[in-house]
């Protein structure tokens, strides 16, 4: 079994105890409906740390009123299971994690949370400049939401190094600059690790815990957002500009949309866009990668997709050359 810490207090003494015992302490926030994507980040957090805590809090305040809060995949039991069951080896020494942080809404939002920012009142973290293109763009209050609820994780947990997923790149890039922009001491900005996507090894679907929402004949077109942005990256690497790699993006899912509606499956594009990784900003349609900037800056490349309520993010991150 695995000491559950349900509440700020608890969590707070953990960590006490940690300090004192000099020993360094990995972080993996989540909101559980735990997969491999998840585990991932445990086993990297485990193989370079003391100790490995992961938090499970499904945070109202990043779900818009309109969106999925209420049916968010909850599976506790078999969270627990799973990281029960992780172990690393390390030296002569077995690594397993070491607790699990489980607050209550009210832990983290002592004076309550509305999901409507208009009625909000208190404390709020926003990344600005930062959070309004790609998935901000769909998403306007999404990232207030992460950068406040983790704001508050670190609060707690003060750990030395923080783990998180390129499958929501952007939210990882953002709470970086966070960590700097806040001074952060715990976790330091350079201890904010990304980790590789993990996915489908048949039709490289990112792993996602809305990947339950999927009905079987959705999850067969479900890998198209990847193939998509696998043929931008191409067109792009080719040396085509972002106007043409985007194109071709679109019509992988157009094609992918037409078969999907002869099995009845909707399917439906958000967008596909490439931003530069500094800034976030949207590159130029006739931009390339021969283009000055993009020579020294990674392009990040994105996209939303639908299949009814269910809305599925990915990405490739292009390094310069
Ligand atoms: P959640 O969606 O549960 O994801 C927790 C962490 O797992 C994030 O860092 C995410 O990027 C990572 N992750 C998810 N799927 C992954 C995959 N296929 N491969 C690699 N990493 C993956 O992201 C959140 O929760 C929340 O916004 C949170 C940061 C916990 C704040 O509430």
């Amino acid at each position: 079994s695995i000491p559950i810490l349900d509440s700020v207090s608890s969590c707070r003494a953990w960590r006490q105890q940690a300090f004192s015992d000099k020993k360094s302490v990995g972080f993996v926030p989540t909101m559980g409906a735990l997969h491999e994507g998840h585990l991932s980040l445990v086993r990297r957090s485990l193989a370079e740390n003391d100790l490995t805590i992961v938090s499970i809090f499904v945070n109202p305040a990043q779900f818009a009123p309109h969106e999925d809060l209420a049916t968010y995949p909850r599976t506790l039991p078999r969270d627990l299971e799973l990281l029960v069951a992780e172990e690393v080896h390390v030296a002569n020494a077995v690594r397993s994690p070491s607790a699990v942080f489980l607050p209550g809404v009210r832990d983290i939002y002592p004076s309550g949370i509305s999901q409507d920012v208009e009625s909000q009142t208190g404390t709020f973290v926003e990344v600005k400049g930062y959070s309004h293109q790609m998935e901000g763009k769909s998403r306007p209050t999404f990232f207030r939401g992460v950068a406040t609820v983790v704001t508050k994780l670190f609060n707690v947990v003060q750990p030395t190094n923080v783990y998180l997923g390129q499958k929501d790149i952007q939210q990882a890039l953002l709470l970086r600059k966070l960590c700097s922009d806040l001074l952060f001491a715990h976790p330091d900005v350079d201890h904010v690790h990304i980790v590789p996507t993990a996915r489908d090894p048949v039709d490289g679907l990112a792993l996602s815990s809305r990947n339950v929402f999927l009905s079987a004949d959705e999850r067969l077109f479900a890998g198209t957002l990847y193939q998509a942005l696998q043929c931008a990256e191409s067109v792009w690497t080719q040396g085509r500009t972002k106007a043409q790699s985007v194109s071709a993006a679109v019509t992988v899912v157009e094609r992918g949309r037409e078969l999907a509606a002869l099995k009845g499956v909707q399917m439906k594009l958000d967008y596909i866009e490439m931003n530069n990784s500094d800034t976030f900003e949207v590159l130029d349609d006739g931009a390339d990668k021969e283009s000055k900037l993009l020579k020294k800056t990674p392009v990040i490349l994105s996209g939303a997709l639908w299949f009814r309520q269910t809305r599925l993010i990915d990405n490739i991150v292009i390094e310069a050359h």
